[in-house]
This record gives C-alpha cells, sequence and structure tokens, in this order.
C-alpha cells in the first residue's frame, strides 16, 4: 500500500501526534509499504492529491485533525482514512458533546458546566475540589484541579498561571478522587473488542502533559490491578462508547474510580477518537498485551479504514 501518514498539524499536542505519526510510518515501512509523511499545513488537501495514496493514516491529535476538519476535507476528497469520520469526530472533540452522547446510553461520566474563564475570577462555578479543562484539547493540555487550597478564585490571583489565560471557556467539572485507568478499542475484522484495562500512577499525583510524555514518570499497570468487576464494567462501557459515537479504527475510553463507592464509583471522563500511538501510548501497550504488535495494530487500524 501508498500510506500517507498525517502527523504534526498546529494543535498545542502538535509534538504528541508527531511522535505518533514517525512512530506509525517507521512500522509501515518496516512492513514494506511506501510511506510520505505529510506535516500538516493549510496546503494539506493540494499535498494529499499530489500524493494519491491508497490511505490517509490520520496520526493527528487536537484541533484540526480530531475534531471533523480533517475528515470532512478527506470524505469530500474521496481519500479513504483511519480512525473515526467527520460526525463522530465533531463530538468525541467535545468533551460536553459527549456526556450529551453518552449519558442517555446509561454510561455515567461526571456532571460539568461550561464557564467563562473571565467569571472564574468572581466565583467558583461549582463545588471544589473541581477540575477546569479545555472542551477541545488532549494529552490533559490546559487542564488545572482546583481544590480548597488554590486560590485562583480570589481576584488579586489574576495573574497566576491557568487554563483561565489561554481558553476564554472552560469545562468545570467534579474532581473524582480515585485511580485513573483507560481501556482501548480496536475495530478487528469480525468487530470491535475492547482490549484491555491499564491504570495510569502518576508518580507526581497528576496523569498531566509531564507524566504522560515523559518515561519513567508514570506506572502503566495492564492489565489492572483491579476487582474483576470493575474490569468488566471497564471493557463494557469502552466497547458501549465506541459503538454509541461510532467511532471506527480505534478509540480508548478514560476513566476515574473512587473504589470506596464501588461500581457507583466509576465514571468516564471522554472517548479519545485519535489516541496516541507513541512509544509511551496506552493503545499500543494494550494490544501488546493481548498480543498485536505495534506494526499489526497499525495495519489492522488501516484495513477497518479500507472495509
Ligand atoms: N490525546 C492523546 C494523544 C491521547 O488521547 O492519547
Ligand atoms: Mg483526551
Amino acid at each position: 500500500l501508498h500510506v500517507a501518514v498525517l502527523m504534526g498539524g498546529w494543535a498545542n499536542e502538535r509534538p504528541v501526534s508527531l511522535m505518533s505519526g514517525e512512530g506509525v510510518a517507521k512500522a509501515l515501512e518496516e512492513r514494506g509499504h511506501k510511506v510520505t509523511r505529510i506535516d500538516m499545513d493549510r496546503q494539506v488537501a493540494a499535498r494529499i492529491a499530489e500524493t494519491a495514496p491508497d490511505v490517509v493514516f490520520n496520526a493527528l491529535h487536537g484541533v484540526p485533525g480530531e475534531d471533523g476538519s480533517v475528515q470532512g476535507m478527506l470524505d469530500l476528497m474521496g481519500v479513504p482514512y483511519t480512525h473515526s469520520g467527520l460526525a463522530t469526530s465533531v463530538i468525541a472533540i467535545d468533551k460536553q458533546l459527549t456526556k450529551q452522547a453518552l449519558v442517555p446510553h446509561g454510561i455515567p461520566m461526571p456532571g460539568g458546566r461550561i464557564v467563562k474563564s473571565e467569571d472564574l475570577f468572581e466565583r467558583d462555578p461549582i463545588a471544589r475540589p473541581y477540575v477546569l479543562k479545555p472542551v477541545n484539547e488532549g494529552s490533559s493540555v490546559g487542564v488545572a484541579i482546583v481544590t480548597d487550597e488554590s486560590n485562583h478564585g480570589n481576584p488579586i490571583a489574576r495573574s497566576a498561571k491557568g487554563p483561565w489565560q489561554d481558553f476564554p471557556e472552560l469545562l468545570a467539572e467534579p474532581y473524582i478522587k480515585g485511580r485513573e485507568m483507560t481501556s482501548a478499542v480496536v475495530d478487528f475484522e469480525d468487530g470491535p473488542r475492547a482490549l484491555a484495562v491499564t491504570e495510569l500512577k502518576p508518580k507526581s499525583g497528576f496523569y498531566d502533559f509531564d507524566a504522560k510524555y515523559t518515561d519513567g514518570m508514570t506506572d502503566h499497570i495492564c492489565p489492572a490491578d483491579i476487582p474483576d468487576d470493575i474490569r468488566d464494567l471497564c471493557l463494557e462501557i469502552a466497547l458501549k462508547a465506541h459503538k454509541v459515537l461510532g467511532c471506527k479504527g480505534t478509540s480508548r475510553t478514560d476513566f476515574r474510580w473512587d473504589e470506596e463507592q464501588g461500581e457507583d464509583g466509576l465514571f468516564v471522563l471522554e472517548t479519545n477518537t485519535q489516541p496516541g500511538m507513541t512509544p509511551l501510548s496506552l493503545v499500543p501497550e494494550q494490544a501488546k498485551h493481548s498480543g498485536i504488535e505495534y506494526g499489526e495494530l497499525v495495519e489492522t487500524i488501516i484495513a477497518a479504514a479500507l472495509r
């Protein structure tokens, strides 16, 4: 096959996408495919038309590679591409829209509301502790946890660094204490399957950007050391989210679990339609645990795009 690997772009997650894209491109070359690496810029449509690949491997993260824009462009061009399509991407990139899609299907997610960042200097939008996050970023870009000790709500803390400086609106969600877990779903020839549950134990306590991409900063426990009923519930929910949202190729659903509350303490934070494919990423790790090497995973995702 001739595969154009689309990576980079101008999202905050550009460096992550370059790592994902390079991993994918190398694996495809090793498997004998012709690869064209395309760093996405505003001329990308012309570059793809010129390249005329059999398929585009979308290794972009964030906007506009994960929000439907690139998907719509490729739909118009009639070029097959990996991962989810336009409508799914539009919904899944937005953490609030995702809730509106998943909660009616019985998938537990924390309540939340959109707040204007400028209002955060007047009062807390919801009771502390809570989490502030941009609705459409990934890799924990712009996420802040507001606890009783934080003082950003005080007007004199206006200069304090936080996502309120970069994002005009933020999603405020109650902070769920407990454990951080994730489960990947992959589309195989006979249908989608949830692979495993991984628990993330960041040494700093917060699974932020650095903890995600610095080797040694987070312990990945796969399979997670959790009761069977919680594991099964995670796998079931991840698969259901994949299907309800209409994800394709692969998706990864992230959880928080307050173990004191048993099954009632399990919450979905979001479903990622363009999960990371870097050497430290979770989908490749869960695939490996399931006996699927990285290159085979890449081929499986491409096969789903061509079905
Ligand atoms: N947003 C990052 C790439 C992930 O979900 O893995
Ligand atoms: Mg994400």
